[in-house]
């Protein structure tokens, strides 16, 4: 391979610059030139095809920082399907045109789904990214257990999972940890840990609202703040006990801090709004899920409880939500995800020049010998339809009693946070937050730094 093409798809993370870091250092190693798709998949359509060479003279330019959030490259949900052949086509003769040998996608599902047909054509592979951690499997056989039941509404059936194991084995996990969840983690539990003493203070109940669409991941490790109930999408709750529950911690400490996926479940359904976007790959954006668990402990729990605890303040201000919104999807990202996001871009670049196709960087996870790096095909992702589902936390990660971790969460959890905090992002914060500085130097864009280098077809 003499020169391959690197696009970042789908929603930022924190990690996807330490992955195109990683992906041009190994490049420069093995004397590969490295050009960079604007937007993602949209770049590559663009009449344009607005790049970026990465690597000019196996350099690595200076732009390209692994310590920096969000991604030099820009990033857009376009994805190209199957029947879209026309695109297909034009891609194709892209490529072709600016002599690509090969093609490293970082995203996750949407990514791949997108990735797949031009791994018809040129080889492809992905390195994995995503806030929200579902990239991946439980364990290997995990996408075969969807089965789809027939139903008189449309598409003409619904998806159904039918578990076949009732536990995992953390070294069973395919890719344990996704780039870009441990620091949408870290940010979410200094969100809950702040929080806490507005409750505490106040006696109220607060319930903080993360992201991870369908896979309670984040809400799971949101634990590291320590509230004191955890809701995610994966088991459904139930609301008498949850009331119980928030009743007992209230009457012990006069405030109680719950985390809620943004995805989380009632009686079968969504408890937010799952609307539409104009996401290609089928994204649904998740709204109001804490604000309908306030609405349903408020009704449940009344005005007494409260106007015992804070006379002379109305009940109704005792809950409250707060949404961590996109601040956990951005910012520099800490070294568990520097490091091996980086690690994941060397492997994709690897895997490449290797003549692989199609195939997924992973990180495995081993106890006794703790993360190492692998790949597997991305059609091992896929159920008998070819679909990829999120990654779900396995039940047993999580204690539907207590309403939080159980013993497999946490021993999930801890390879991954025990030292994902590096000295230098403590030092960071340190000299740069209120650096004098800041106040007298505008921000200065990567995309203002990048666009003189943008070159076009
Ligand atoms: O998939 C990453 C994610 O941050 C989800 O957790 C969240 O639901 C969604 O993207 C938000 O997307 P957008 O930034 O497009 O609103």
């Amino acid at each position: 391979m003499k020169r391959i093409g690197i696009l970042t798809a789908g929603g930022d993370t924190p990690a996807l610059n330490a992955t195109i870091y990683g992906a041009v250092e190994r490049a420069n190693q093995l004397n590969i030139d490295v050009f960079g798709f604007q937007r993602g998949y949209a770049g590559l359509l663009h009449d344009r095809v607005p790049h970026v060479h990465l690597n000019p003279l196996y350099t690595t330019i200076p732009e390209l920082d692994p310590c920096r959030g969000g991604t030099l490259l820009g990033s857009s949900r376009t994805y190209i399907d199957h029947e879209s052949t026309e695109y297909l086509q034009i891609a194709k003769e892209h490529l072709k045109k600016l002599n690509i040998d090969g093609l490293i996608c970082i995203g996750g599902d949407g990514t791949i789904n997108g990735m797949q047909p031009i791994a018809e054509f040129i080889p492809c592979v992905l390195a994995p990214k995503t806030i929200d951690n579902d990239l991946g499997l439980n364990y290997i056989d995990e996408p075969n257990e969807w089965v789809r039941r027939p139903t008189t509404e449309s598409p003409g059936y619904q998806e159904v999972r039918v578990p076949t194991k009732d536990t995992v084995r953390l070294e069973d996990i395919i890719n344990y940890a996704t780039p870009g969840y441990a620091t949408a983690v870290y940010v979410v539990a200094q969100s809950i840990e702040r929080i806490r003493t507005t409750a505490e203070s106040h006696r109220r109940v607060a319930i903080v609202e993360v992201m991870g669409r369908q896979s309670g991941y984040i809400a799971l490790g949101s634990a590291y703040g320590q509230p004191d109930i955890i809701l995610i999408p994966e088991v459904a709750f139930n609301l008498d006990a949850l009331e119980a529950r928030v009743r007992q911690i209230y009457e012990l400490q006069q405030h109680v801090v719950i985390a809620v996926g943004e995805g989380v479940k009632y009686d079968g359904e969504g408890l937010g709004s799952a609307i539409p976007t104009f996401d290609p790959a089928g994204g649904v954006k998740y709204t109001g899920a804490a604000d309908a668990v306030r609405d349903m402990l408020a009704s449940r729990l009344g005005d007494q409880l409260f106007l015992e605890m804070r006379s002379f303040e109305p009940a109704s201000s005792a809950l409250f939500t707060r949404k961590v919104g996109h601040t956990q999807r951005g910012g520099r990202p800490i070294l568990f995800d520097r490091f091996y996001a980086s690690q994941l871009g060397g492997k994709a670049m690897d895997l490449l020049a290797s003549g692989v196709s199609n195939e997924i960087a992973t990180i495995q996870y081993e106890p006794a010998t703790g993360f190492s790096l692998s790949s597997i095909s991305a059609n091992k992702l896929r159920d008998q339809w070819g679909e990829i589902h999120p990654r779900e936390v396995h039940p047993t990660m999580y204690d539907p009693r207590r309403m939080h971790l159980s013993p497999l969460g946490i021993e999930y959890l801890q390879p991954i946070f025990t030292n994902a905090i590096g000295w230098d992002d403590m030092e960071f914060c340190r000299t740069q937050m209120f650096s004098p500085s800041n106040l007298n130097h505008r921000y200065q864009s990567v995309n203002t730094d990048i666009r003189k280098r943008i070159r076009f077809l």
